[in-house]
């Protein structure tokens, strides 16, 4: 079977060279903190991928803390800025990662006042919310960059300034931009960042809390001495080390030039995906579409398809794409993130989620469409067929 992979909002592959790369350094196994050769061995890859990932972030090395992932480095700010500073309102948007959410929601229920700003059908975040409720009372706002479900992008930079001007300090989940979007740390102007090495070509486990100059750092896991006393446990060693190597490839075949290159040639892959499946299946509609958004993601509403036994329908034919959050995969519950943008259980139920990345072809994307149509008709005709069929197990069910 032809596997063709259209989910890199879930994950990424990673990135042959990185492959190559990872190959070569297996046998590099010292604790990074041993002062002995095997040690200086490890501590030198981990040096080496911190310097790509800030030349490539265009910041400096001090301002990366190694952690497991985005969501280690998003919990770490939130609740330490809970526990330590003297204020206690915070904000995030409705359509948050859970890794945002929830951690929101659990300082909430240690007290903390939370705002939940909303977002609209069009993907639009409500500024005058926004505006309303922060106050010099806020100690932090946190919203994402871009959207793993819709693409959506929200005004960052903007947001970013107003919660200065009140004195509150600014996070963003930068995970589904990086490779994706060009943007700058520096212009975008926030306090923290949180990035996931496998969103980025590289391995998973691994990722970084972006922590600008300035900014207080506080160690939510306490240990070693690792990472400057900001983030105690042994690195992940080989993680760590893939990341920066996607970091230098990318340096080396142009960095941000590189990224708006790769992007461009991605919209043009889904413009031609979204304008072929709106010509050819009725009764589709784009999710977020009018408004600035990543160049890879299409999200979609199919009128009367199951988004689920479409997914399983297109998995059987090789396809691996999404009807909302990976994360929740495995969940019957619709996407929250659709649901905070308005849309109805119904409207959620039927939504399919396709995000290209470096590697796709505009003939895996044609091959893609032309299945789409078949499963889609196939779906629609058992809905409305007389019969009753579990359109899980595509088998009869109950009464004929
Ligand atoms: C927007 C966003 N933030 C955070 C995360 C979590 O990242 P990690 O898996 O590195 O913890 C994800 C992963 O799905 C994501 O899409």
């Amino acid at each position: 079977m032809n596997f063709i992979y259209l989910d890199h909002n879930a994950t990424t592959p990673i990135f042959p060279e990185t492959q190559k790369f990872m190959g070569a350094h297996l046998d590099i196994f010292g604790n990074p903190s041993s002062i002995h050769w095997a040690g200086r061995k490890s501590k030198a890859l981990i040096r080496e991928s911190r310097i790509s990932i800030a030349q490539f972030l265009k910041v400096s090395p001090l301002e990366i803390i190694f952690s497991s992932g985005a969501s280690e480095a998003s919990n770490t700010v939130i609740k330490t800025t809970f526990l330590h500073s003297l204020k206690k309102h915070f904000m995030c948007s409705t359509v948050e990662h859970p890794s945002v959410i929830k951690t929101m929601q659990y300082i909430q229920s240690l007290g903390a006042k939370v705002d939940f700003i909303p977002v609209s059908r069009e993907g639009l975040i409500d500024l005058e919310f926004y505006k309303k409720n922060l106050t010099t009372e806020t100690a932090l706002v946190s919203v994402m960059l871009a959207n793993n479900e819709t693409g959506s992008l929200f005004p960052i930079q903007e947001m970013a300034q107003m919660a200065h001007a009140k004195g509150a300090l600014f996070h963003t989940d930068a995970v589904q931009a990086l490779g994706k979007h060009v943007f700058s740390l520096i212009e975008l102007g926030v306090d923290y960042a949180s990035f996931s090495a496998h969103k980025f070509y590289a391995m998973k486990g691994s990722g970084i809390l972006y922590s600008k100059k300035g900014a207080p750092q506080i160690s939510l896991i306490h240990g070693g001495a690792q990472e400057r006393h900001r983030r105690g446990g042994t690195e992940n060693l080989l993680g760590l080390a893939s990341f920066g190597e996607v970091a230098r490839q990318v340096i080396e075949k142009g960095g941000i030039d590189f990224i708006q290159k790769k992007s461009e040639e991605i919209k043009i892959l889904r413009d031609h995906l979204e304008n072929r499946i709106l010509k050819e299946i009725s009764h589709v509609k784009l999710t977020a579409s009018e408004n600035p958004r990543l160049t890879n993601t299409s999200s979609l509403i199919l009128d009367q398809v199951d988004g689920e036994t479409l997914l399983m329908n297109l998995d059987i034919k090789g396809y691996a794409v999404s009807t909302g959050a990976a994360c929740s995969s495995g969940n019957p519950e619709p996407s929250p993130v659709l649901l905070a943008m308005g849309l109805t259980r119904e409207e959620a139920q039927t939504s399919l989620r396709i995000s290209l990345g470096w590697e796709n072809s505009l003939k895996e994307v044609d091959q893609f469409i032309d299945d789409l149509k078949i499963s889609v008709q196939k779906i629609r005709d058992i809905a409305n067929s007389p019969y009753k069929f579990d359109l899980k197990l595509m088998s009869p069910v109950g009464e004929v």
